[in-house]
């Protein structure tokens, strides 16, 4: 997300799994533009774009998981999403020891 001035001030991504699978990642509001509604709009927009996409199911690992349930996310057993999305954790200095918190959307 950009200002009229062309600072980038807000990020996230949708990120396809699967057919019917996706992640919303990267989630990142700049600390002078929070509380502003930015970050809800930077995840209503990947919630969009999945419908358009006819993905239906959108999940999160998070920190903040209170955010996300504000959006609608609900948590869900990490256990419970397809292995498949472990993929691009094998790097991570965390694995397999994962702290962050699973929420996942039914659109
Ligand atoms: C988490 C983050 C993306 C929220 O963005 P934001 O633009 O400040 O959030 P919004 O203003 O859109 O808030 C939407 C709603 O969520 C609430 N909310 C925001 N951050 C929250 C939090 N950490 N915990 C609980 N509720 C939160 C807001 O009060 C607001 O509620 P309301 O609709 O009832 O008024 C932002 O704080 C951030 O970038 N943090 C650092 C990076 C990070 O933690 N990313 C998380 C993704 S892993």
């Amino acid at each position: 997300m950009q200002t009229s001035d062309d600072n980038i001030v807000g990020v996230v991504a949708l990120n396809i799994c699967w057919e019917d699978l996706a992640e919303v990642k990267s989630l990142a509001v700049r600390e002078d533009y929070q509380a502003k509604g930015m970050g809800r709009q930077l995840v209503e927009h990947c919630l969009s774009e999945a419908v358009v996409l006819g993905i239906y199911r959108v999940f999160t690992l998070t920190y903040q998981p209170k955010f996300f349930e504000k959006l609608g996310f609900k948590l869900v057993d990490k256990s419970s999403l397809p292995h498949k999305i472990w993929a691009d954790c094998l790097k991570c200095p965390k694995f397999p020891d994962c702290d962050e918190i699973a929420l996942l959307v039914e659109l």
